[in-house]
């Protein structure tokens, strides 16, 4: 198995080389700045491969004999769309750890067809909110039977965001444009259905916004519910006005490694039902960048060994969602679903 690994020389994208490295993974390293790849690749033993990402040739080249690319350049809306349709050039899987709704609804809508041509299978947001979102939702929704509505409530708290992350979060979208599911499509809304989340073991209620989360944009294709919407605990007010793009630059790359692993996400997926029946499921974990790279690996190492239908997939069409959910049990991450 060969991997390629665009975005090496970011934040994530080094985490993904330690996870890459950890398991033998042979890997070429892929991206625009020589000697950051090669920084990257310090220690590894990894090839390195320079690519131009507006030059279409010199991606799919650089991509040559690999089995799958995982793309760890963002913010994606810019830079995704280019990478994925070079992996599929190259006849490669792709899986990123894409966060923002409305580029995983671009990547469906553009290159479903390229992609089922090809024989390839491509996962947009195989990150820590996006990966484990959607796989619980299923699970929930499995357990709800028909459902009128489902929420999933996103909480972060301890760690940092890195610089990479606060350049893909733009304001509008994440925040007033975010998109909800309902009536067979996606649209725009008022106001969040919930002013506060019930998290569990948290006391009282966290207050939330709503927001354009990546399991909004995936979930729908795999289960049927009415409705469905996005929710994200704590307060973002900083967020919410922008930040300036040179106030990014001069913060620090993200959090150093022991801040890193401080940091704390829960997942939190309500079911409603006809007569107002409710199950809920939990995903909680720490370290959301480790785990981000340790879930882009384990999503390509399943995609070539496994295999999946060729096309764009959502994380639960292209894996088995409990037995990814119960590899990442393994990595310190707690689930489970509640009929109540
Ligand atoms: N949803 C989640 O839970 C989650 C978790 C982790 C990461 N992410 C996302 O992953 C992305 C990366 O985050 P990060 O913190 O790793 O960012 P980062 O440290 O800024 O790294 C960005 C990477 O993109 C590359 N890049 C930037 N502009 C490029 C261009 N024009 N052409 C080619 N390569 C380019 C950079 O290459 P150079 O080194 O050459 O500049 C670098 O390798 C962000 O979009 C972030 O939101 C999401």
């Amino acid at each position: 198995m060969k991997i390629a690994l665009h975005g090496a020389s970011g934040y994530t994208g080094r985490l993904a080389v330690a996870e890459l490295a950890r398991r033998g993974i042979d890997t070429v390293l892929v991206g625009r700045d020589f000697s950051r790849l090669h920084s990257a690749a310090a220690g590894t033993g990894f090839e390195v491969r320079r690519a131009d990402l507006h030059d279409h040739d010199s991606l799919t080249a650089a991509f040559a004999g690999a089995d799958a690319v995982i793309n760890t350049a963002g913010p994606f809306a810019r830079l995704g769309a280019p990478v994925v349709r070079a992996a599929i050039a190259a006849g490669a899987h792709y899986v990123d750890t894409t966060g923002e709704q409305q580029y995983i609804i671009e990547v469906f809508d553009t290159f479903t067809g390229a992609a089922a041509d090809a024989g390839v299978t491509v996962v947009p947001a195989m990150a820590d909110d996006g990966g484990p979102s959607d796989f619980i939702s299923h699970l929930v929704a499995d357990a709800a039977g028909p459902m009128d509505t489902l929420t999933v409530a996103l909480w972060y708290r301890g760690g940092a965001f890195t610089r990479g992350t606060l350049r893909s979060l733009d304001p509008d979208l994440l925040f007033d444009g975010a998109l909800r599911y309902g009536d067979g499509g996606w649209t725009t809304y008022g106001e969040a259905s919930h002013a506060t989340w019930r998290f569990p073991g948290e006391d009282p209620p966290v207050r939330v916004s709503k927001a354009a989360l990546p399991p909004v944009a995936t979930v729908p294709r795999h289960v049927t519910v009415g409705r469905m919407e996005g929710l994200l605990g704590g307060s973002f007010d900083v967020l919410k006005d922008g930040i300036a793009p040179a106030v990014i630059d001069a913060l620090p790359e993200g959090p150093d490694d022991e801040q890193r692993r401080q940091g704390r996400w829960t997942i939190s997926v309500e079911a409603s039902g006809p007569g107002g029946r409710a199950v809920r499921g939990e995903v909680e974990g720490t370290d959301g960048y480790g785990k981000t790279a340790v879930i882009a690996v384990e999503a390509v190492c399943r995609l070539v060994k496994d295999g999946a239908t060729a096309g764009v997939l959502a994380p639960s069409q292209a894996f088995d969602p409990e037995s990814f959910l119960d590899f990442l049990s393994g990595h310190g991450v707690r689930w489970h679903v509640t009929t109540g």
